[in-house]
């Protein structure tokens, strides 16, 4: 357990008992993911190799006396720590409210407020007919927000395993992802695939996850000691995430109806190729990125289980290559982040955008020898040639989802 973990347990902890006057019942931890690689993969019924991280959400949840005096009058309380302990309170005495999805134009970032991810998982469950009672949760995390590291998803996904541990509902993570993921595209407005929430419902130590997103089914893949997660933020604003994302996924789904299948899973890259007329110049290449990033995905998770990280690299180089120009969702910086490590770690492993892309940040995997030099030339190269910021983590990959242990 690292200091964040116990900083952030400890305080859901203590909020929730001055605040209610007694311990809660249960904290729940969710962590954020980073995506080694298989992006834009997870909605096209593709592969993905994401693992969790140390940065994660967390519920401190129960049922105090104090909360539902009134007889009939049910309602959910969160209250969300890191927002100056701003609360919401979600009545389920009012009838089931979905979707709600934001209109989202291409000049309007996003308007979710962090309420919006609690009310839509608790719609979520209402709709799928589990008997909601009054709770109470005190929230927080260290999920840095817009990064790609999947703050929401852990958001989502600690609620609903909080509310599934206090009315026992025995929900499995992948039920729990599942109803993330609804959540999402049904009330927050994002078309998102299945990727972030599977991570961080079933994330393991030292294991990325395997995910083949058309049956769900996982394999655990470990991770080389001796190899480093690092994730570089360049301090670019996701801006217009949400409108360019739901664009790729429609473009794709347009390439899979014109090639007659459900989803790009179906295609091999010589029937692409065969069928190349029949698309546009710009969903071919979209198409492409999709189908040669599957192939990429199974390759490394290979070159990982074997320790190669030679080919590991040259896999995770070309990934980003296909995300610059078939997919085009990365920027400037990020390829330069790319650049400057490549030029230090060699073929010491690879580099390459990860998450949604706009913005966000780079993961590298490569020795924990190399850590210094990556510092090193960022500082000495980024803010000179950006005019940003950059910050550097580096990572291990952590547990999922689970309960922690609350003193009485
Ligand atoms: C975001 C989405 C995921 C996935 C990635 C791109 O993180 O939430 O479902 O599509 O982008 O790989």
């Amino acid at each position: 357990m690292n200091q964040s973990t116990v900083s952030c347990q400890a305080a859901v902890i203590e909020a929730y008992r001055e605040r209610y006057g007694e311990s809660p019942m249960y904290v729940i931890i969710a962590p954020g993911r980073v995506n080694l690689i298989g992006e834009h993969t997870d909605y096209n019924e593709g592969f993905v190799l994401p693992c969790a991280i140390g940065f994660a959400t967390y519920v401190a949840i129960g049922r105090p006396t104090t909360l539902s005096k009134e007889e009939g009058d049910t309602r959910v309380e969160a209250v969300a720590l890191d927002y100056e302990g701003e609360s919401s309170t979600i009545s389920l005495n009012e009838p089931i409210n979905l979707p709600r999805r934001l209109e989202v134009s291409d000049d309007s970032p996003s308007k979710t407020r962090w309420s919006d991810y609690v009310r839509g998982v608790i719609e979520v469950l209402r709709d799928q007919g589990h008997a909601l009672q009054s709770a109470a949760m005190v929230i927080s995390g260290d999920v840095p927000q817009g990064a790609g590291l999947s703050s929401s998803a852990s958001l989502q996904v600690a609620v609903g395993f909080a509310l599934s541990s206090l009315f026992d509902w025995g929900l499995t993570p992948t039920d729990l992802a599942l109803i993330a993921q609804r959540a999402e595209n049904e009330y927050v407005g994002c078309q998102c695939g299945i990727m972030d929430q599977l991570a961080s419902a079933h994330g393991a130590e030292q294991r990325a996850t395997l995910i083949d997103c058309r049956d769900l089914r996982l394999d655990l893949i470990p991770l080389p000691s001796e190899v480093a997660i690092i994730i570089i933020h360049s301090g670019v604003k996701r801006g217009l995430v949400d409108s360019e994302y739901n664009t790729r996924r429609m473009e794709c789904e347009e390439a899979a109806r014109t090639l007659g299948v459900t989803s790009l899973r179906e295609v091999s890259e010589s029937s692409l190729i065969a069928h190349q007329q029949t698309l546009s110049e710009k969903v071919y290449r979209r198409a492409r990125h999709v189908i040669t990033e599957n192939q990429r995905t199974l390759a490394a998770a290979e070159a990982l289980a074997q320790g190669d990280l030679k080919r590991l690299g040259e896999l995770m180089y070309a990934s980003h290559a296909s995300l610059a120009n078939d997919y085009e969702v990365t920027v400037p910086p990020l390829d330069l982040i790319v650049e400057l490590i490549q030029s230090v770690i060699g073929e010491e492993g690879g580099a390459r955008m990860t998450g949604g892309g706009f913005g966000g940040c780079v993961v590298a995997l490569t020795p924990h020898a190399n850590v210094p030099a990556i510092k090193a030339i960022i500082e000495s190269q980024y803010t000179l040639r950006t005019d940003l910021e950059a910050r550097l983590f580096v990572c291990k990959a952590s547990g999922g989802a689970r309960a922690l242990t609350v003193s009485q």
